[in-house]
This record gives C-alpha cells, structure tokens and sequence, in this order.
C-alpha cells in the first residue's frame, strides 16, 4: 500500500495507545478514518482532536469481541465512506493468568478480543475486498506472538495465532491483490499495562496482608520503571507505516525481537536456554522490586 492519501482506513482500539497513534499518522498522511474502540470517551476525544485537522473521521462505540458490533460497525464504515482499502486490526488486552489455578473465563476473554475479533473482521471485511480485489489487512500482534515471553500466557497463546492467522492468509490472499501485515511490537508506552494490571485484581493473600494501598504504590512502581525504558506509540506507529508501504509482511520495532527469531531459526538449543534465562530475568527482577517494600514475592506463588 504505497500511497495513502484520500484512502479509507478502519482502525479497532483506536481511543489510545498504538490505536491512536495510528489514527494521528494516518490523518496526517491523508487518510480517511473510521475508528472504533469499547472505550467511547477515549474515542470521541481522538475524533474530536482529529477532526481539527480537516480529516474526515467518524467513529462508533463497538466491542470487537462481539461479532454484531464490528458488522455495524461495517455497515456505517461503507455507507459513510465507501470501500475498505486499510483494515487495522489493532485492539488487544493482557491480563495475568495464574499457572498453577488457570482462570478460564480470564483465558476466554482475552481469546475473545485478541483472536475472535480479527476472525470477525476478516468475516465481516474480507468478502467486499476480495471482490474489489484489492485492500491491506494489518493485524497488530505481539513480539510474544513471536517466541514465549514473559507475558501473561493466554496472551502469549492468543498472539502466536493472531501471527499464524495472518501467515496463512498473507499467501492465501496475495493472488486476489490483498496484502496483509502482522505487527510485532516489543514494549510500547501505552495503558495496555495499566488496565491489564487493574482488570485482574491483586494477589488475595498479598492483598490481605499489605493493603491495596501499598500494592497500588509496588506495582505502580515497577509499571513506571517498566515505561521508562519503552518506546513511544508515536515512534513505533511511525516505523509501522513505513513498513506498510512496503507490503512487509512482518513489521517489527526491534532489533532485539529480530534477533531472538533468527536464534530460534538457527540454533535451538541456544534458543531453550534463552528462554529459561529471559524468564528467570523476569522472575528476578520482579522478586527485588518487591524486596524493596519489605514484600518477599516467594511467600504467595
Ligand atoms: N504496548 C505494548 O508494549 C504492546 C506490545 C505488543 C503488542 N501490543 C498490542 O498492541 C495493540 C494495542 O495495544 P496498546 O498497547 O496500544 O494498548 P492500549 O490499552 O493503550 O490500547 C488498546 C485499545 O483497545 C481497546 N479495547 C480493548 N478491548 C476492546 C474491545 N473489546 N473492543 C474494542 N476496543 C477494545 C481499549 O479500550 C484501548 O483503547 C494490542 O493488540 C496489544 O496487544 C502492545
């Protein structure tokens, strides 16, 4: 997709983070835009901002885990600005899941708005492309779609389909003219962290024993340390959509990522130890942060 210009782009999860950088970018470059999040205030106020600009941009409350929103959503995209030509699949969550008592009504959620919704847009865009026989479909995945990191483990496992999806249709649909993306970004600073942390709750032990004071302070704490090193949306949208025009279908943020998929490709008993050490890292970082408010993190695994 080399020219964007006067294009018509739709864009899930756009009311912050990547979502809505993408949305400022894509103004900018030209673009008309349809944007959609759960979050409505988020939403208007990126719509609203954006609207100062000249851009045309509308926008709709849709939860794209539900498949009769996006097929409105799709509706009021084609009777308000025609064809599809870029399709962003970009809304997503985290939310921490306990190995040893796997919460699963935690893992569906997460299946149903980092996967399901990518099916349902599919479904609900990919008829009318392959009829135009033309369009670009961007599925924003993860680098934990890529190799299993320390991320919570059914976004790991929802973000390795969201990339196998998006292989399999990268060839599937390159003959009816349609290209496809899979983005792996690697740590952007966005609200990802914030709400993923809020949504599942403390440790009830912990809780009980230290106050939600005193937990909101650890993990606040260890978010703005991890913030601290990310790289902004602003940036990372900014290296997407140069790789975009390029018909990658792979775009990455990092070398870093990179490197771990090439050692994975080449030597894999190095690529084990990698793991085992990545997680230990991880592990141990956590453990001191916590040893710094006087909490030993070993006592409620
Ligand atoms: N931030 C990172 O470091 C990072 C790393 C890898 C992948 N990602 C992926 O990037 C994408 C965007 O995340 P972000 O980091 O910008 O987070 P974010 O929380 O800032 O933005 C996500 C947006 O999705 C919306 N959303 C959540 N559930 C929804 C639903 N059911 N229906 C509609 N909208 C919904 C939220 O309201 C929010 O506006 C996600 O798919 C995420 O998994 C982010």
């Amino acid at each position: 997709m080399k020219e964007l210009k006067n294009k018509n782009c739709f864009i899930t999860g756009a009311a912050s983070g990547i979502g809505r950088s993408f949305a400022f970018s894509l103004a900018k470059q030209g673009m008309n835009l349809f944007i959609v999040d759960i979050n409505k205030e988020g939403l208007e106020q990126v719509k609203k901002d954006i609207e100062k600009t000249g851009t045309i941009i509308h926008s709709m409350k849709c939860d794209v885990s539900k498949l009769n929103d996006i097929e409105n959503a799709a509706k009021s995209f084609y009777s308000k600005l025609g064809d599809v030509d870029l399709l962003i699949n970009n809304a997503g969550i985290g939310r921490s899941v306990n190995i040893a008592n796997m919460n699963l009504k935690n893992w569906k959620k997460v299946f149903e708005v980092n996967l399901w919704s990518v099916i349902y847009s599919l479904k609900v865009f990919l008829p009318h492309m392959l009829e135009r026989k033309s369009g670009h479909i961007v599925n924003v995945a993860s680098g934990a779609g890529l190799f299993g990191s320390s991320e919570p483990l059914s976004y790991i496992t929802s973000k390795f389909a969201v990339v196998g999806l998006s292989e399999g249709i990268f060839s599937l649909l390159k003959p009816y003219g349609i290209n496809v993306s899979v983005i792996t970004p690697a740590l952007i600073r966005t609200n990802i962290f914030h709400s993923g942390l809020k949504s599942d709750g403390y440790n009830p032990r912990m809780l009980k024993d230290y106050g939600k004071e005193k937990l909101d302070e650890v993990y606040g704490s260890i978010l703005d340390n991890l913030m601290s090193v990310a790289m902004s949306s602003d940036v990372a949208v900014r290296k997407y959509i140069r790789q975009i025009k390029k018909d990658q279908l792979y775009i990455f943020d990092s070398q870093g990522t990179k490197d771990i998929i090439s050692l994975k490709g080449s030597n894999m008993k190095e690529y084990e130890e990698f793991l085992l050490n990545y997680q230990d890292m991880h592990d141990e970082g956590t453990k001191k942060h916590f040893q710094k408010y006087g909490i030993n993190i070993e006592d409620y695994r």
